[in-house]
């Protein structure tokens, strides 16, 4: 990777599809992230994770059957076995045949439409470091000089300690549900520089002391307009949405 490439520091919008788009379309497909794309989104959001031969597919579970015909872990299968399933079906038949996308797929089609991207490492248990490997690697080799550089998450320090290292051109955001006691001993461990929060359980002055120490706060899954107000009048930076065109 060059120190041509773009960096995204700065760069990241109000609002950020979520799986793509995926209150319309299905998640981490290439479909939702058109989706997002036609419904007015800049960025979007996607999980990654690795197949059994180590290729990078976007995927949420751990497990095939909730978004694919498939059975079993994802972990054990290799990317020719995912890419014969249907990721589409479950959503809608007008999806019928969607395959699961390959990171380098996104990245394409992330290049063609313009679209910024949140890129979260979503490793199955065991597998993070390996996980975070192959994602940088993709990246590194993959993504257009021209283009904003994704934005890394993980709920696991593993994943962005790995980022830290092997992509450092990259911004990294400290992935949590809840924010934690030491949240910002672990946002300096791995060098994060945003922390992206659930919404649910976040609290006003959760937001002030972690934009006071000069951590943009971005929040996720943020569905509903009224929330979204109340979220960014407290200072949230950015929403994670699966309906990126209710804002
Ligand atoms: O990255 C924000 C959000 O996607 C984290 O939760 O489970 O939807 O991947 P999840
Ligand atoms: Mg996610």
């Amino acid at each position: 990777m060059s120190a041509a490439l773009s960096s995204n520091r700065g760069a990241v919008p109000s609002i950020i599809g979520h799986r793509g788009a995926c209150g319309h379309a299905p998640e981490n497909t290439l479909s939702s992230i058109c989706k997002a794309h036609d419904l007015g989104a800049t960025w979007i959001e996607f999980d990654v994770k690795i197949t059994a031969d180590g290729e990078a597919i976007l995927f949420h579970d751990n497990t095939l059957e909730r978004t694919t015909d498939g059975v079993g872990n994802v972990a054990d299968f290799s990317l020719a076995d995912i890419r014969e399933l249907d990721a589409g079906s479950w959503y809608s038949e007008t999806f019928a045949g969607e395959p699961v996308p390959t990171l380098v797929d996104a990245i394409r089609l992330l290049s063609d439409l313009s679209l910024g991207a949140n890129v979260e490492i979503k490793p199955v248990e065991g597998l993070e470091i390996e996980t975070a490997e192959v994602v940088c690697r993709v990246i590194t080799d993959h993504w257009p000089q021209d283009k904003t550089l994704p934005l890394m998450s993980s709920f696991k320090d593993a994943c962005l300690t790995v980022a830290r290292d092997q992509l450092p051109e990259c911004d990294r955001a400290l992935l949590v549900l809840e924010v934690p006691d030491d949240w910002r001993a672990r946002a300096v461990k791995s060098d994060c520089s945003a922390v992206h929060v659930w919404f649910e359980p976040l609290t006003q002055d959760q937001v002030l002391i972690i934009m006071e120490a000069g951590y943009p706060v971005r929040s996720f899954t943020v569905n509903e307009p009224d929330t979204a107000k109340r979220l960014l009048d407290w200072g949230v930076e950015s929403i994670i949405t699966n309906f990126p065109e209710r804002f």
